[in-house]
This record gives structure tokens, sequence and C-alpha cells, in this order.
């Protein structure tokens, strides 16, 4: 049984980086998430140090707080992304706020009734590989295909990466007291952008699909075998 898990293993992580893009680096892969998701954002909102939860959240949250936070989480109005590791562990989290063009503070930047904000969190450990980019990325595709043409994000000028973010993606910043508004115009939707939302979100599905099946089965392996178990 030993070589079994041994067996497993190797082939699992011969799998892992079988999504490459193509210069050969593993796909970032960005998932739509569902309110079952919600013990994975609480983990990952829960890991973040202080000062990130205040950079994220525009204010520093207690533990309890971001527990309701998440439990308050509306998946009916608002479109939450995230992209998992191996151990479907959420790295980051994406989340587009649709709110009235009125309620915001970029009101005449559309004539669109709807107007996307967007935040965003990336784990400690995994900054710096472009997750938070492809997040970014991945929200404005998704506006430009709900009809939205207005994306939005405040955040604090002293943000750096989030202000590179932002300038990369074209945001046009305006900075007022420490605080900066940051406005993406996009495009309007074209068949082509429908259809490459409809692979990305695809193939991040059927990434989340092998991962918790192979969870499942070194679960099942070690619950026959004892393998793995804890040690008494
Ligand atoms: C902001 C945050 C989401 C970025 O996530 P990430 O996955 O590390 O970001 P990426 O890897 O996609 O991109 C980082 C970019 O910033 C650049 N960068 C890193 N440190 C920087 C700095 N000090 N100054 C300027 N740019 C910097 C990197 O070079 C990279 O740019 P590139 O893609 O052009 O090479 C992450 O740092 C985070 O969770 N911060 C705490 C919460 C937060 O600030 N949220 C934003 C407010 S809504």
């Amino acid at each position: 049984m030993t070589k079994l898990r041994t067996q497993l293993l190797d082939c699992l992580e011969r799998c892992k980086d079988v999504i490459a893009d193509a210069s050969g680096k593993p796909m970032i892969l960005v998932k739509e998430l569902s309110p079952r998701a919600r013990r994975h954002l609480l983990r990952h909102f829960l890991a973040l140090e202080e000062k990130d939860r205040l950079l994220r959240f525009g204010t520093k949250l207690s533990d309890e707080l971001v527990t309701r936070y998440v439990e308050r989480l509306d998946f009916s109005r608002d479109t939450i992304f995230g992209v998992y590791d191996r151990k479907l562990r959420l790295l980051g989290a994406g989340h587009l706020a649709f709110a009235p063009r009125e309620a915001t503070r970029v009101s005449g930047a559309t004539i669109k009734p709807i107007v996307a904000e967007f935040g965003v969190s990336v784990a400690t450990a995994a900054r710096g590989m472009g997750v938070g980019t492809k997040l970014f990325e991945r929200g404005a595709m998704h506006c430009r295909n709900a009809d939205v043409d207005t994306l939005y994000m405040h955040c604090l000028s002293s943000n750096k990466v989030m202000m590179h973010i932002a300038a990369k993606a074209g945001m046009e910043i305006q900075r007022d007291y420490g605080e900066a508004d940051a406005y993406l115009k996009l495009k309007p939707a074209n068949s082509a952008t429908v259809f490459q939302e409809a692979m990305a979100e695809q193939a991040a599905t059927l990434d989340y699909i092998v991962k918790a099946n192979v969870r499942a089965l070194f679960k099942w392996v070690a619950k026959i075998t004892g393998i793995g178990k804890p040690k008494a």
C-alpha cells in the first residue's frame, strides 16, 4: 500500500503542471465562486495579516467582522472569483460588487446604470506570481460581458502594488488625501470575449474537479490503509 501511495503521489506530482501556458509556466486558472466557497473565502481572509486586511477592506476588521462579512456576501448580486492551489486553498480572491451608478463615486464616468467595484487579495505566499493581475483581468472581462463599462477601485495611494496593477491595466487614477480612486473604461463585449470567459471558466472548473477528486482519492486510500493518518 505504501507503494500505491507513492505511485499516486508521483502521478499527482507529474500532473500538477500539465495545464501550462506557452512559456511553460503553470497557468493561473480563475474560477467563479459559488456560495459553497464561503468557508474557503473565510479561511483566506482570516489568514490575511492585519495590514493586508486594512488594504483589502479599507478598515481594520476583527476576525468576527470578517466572518460576518463572508456570511453576508451576496452571490446573486456580486461575482466573486478565486484561484485555488492543489490543496483547494484559495491563493487569491477577487470581488466584483455591482452597484447603481448613482451610488458610486464615479457616477459621471458612465451612462450605464450599473458600475462594478473591484476588491482583491492574494495570500502572502502566492504574491508576485501574477495571481492578482489574473483576478483583475478576469473581473474586467466579466464586466464587459455583463454590459458594465466602468470598473472602479478604491485603495490607499500608498498601495504601490495595486497602483502598479491599476496603471498597467490602463486605469485612470485620481489621488486624494492618501487615497486613490481608479477606474477603467471597458470596451463592449463581443463574441470573442464571451467565448474567452466561457473557456476560462470551463478550464478552471475542470481543474477544480480534478483536484477535488485527487484529494478524495487520497483520503479514501488513507482511510482503508491507515497510511497518512496522524499517529495516535
Ligand atoms: C495587491 C495584491 C492583490 C497583488 O497581488 P499579486 O498576486 O502579488 O500581484 P501580481 O503578482 O499579479 O502583480 C504584482 C505586480 O506588482 C509589481 N510590484 C511588486 N512590488 C511592487 C512595488 N513595491 N511597487 C510597484 N510595483 C510592485 C510586480 O512587479 C508585479 O508587476 P508586473 O506584473 O508588471 O511584473 C496583493 O499584494 C494583496 O493581496 N495585497 C493586500 C490586499 C490589497 O492590497 N488589496 C488591494 C486593494 S483592493
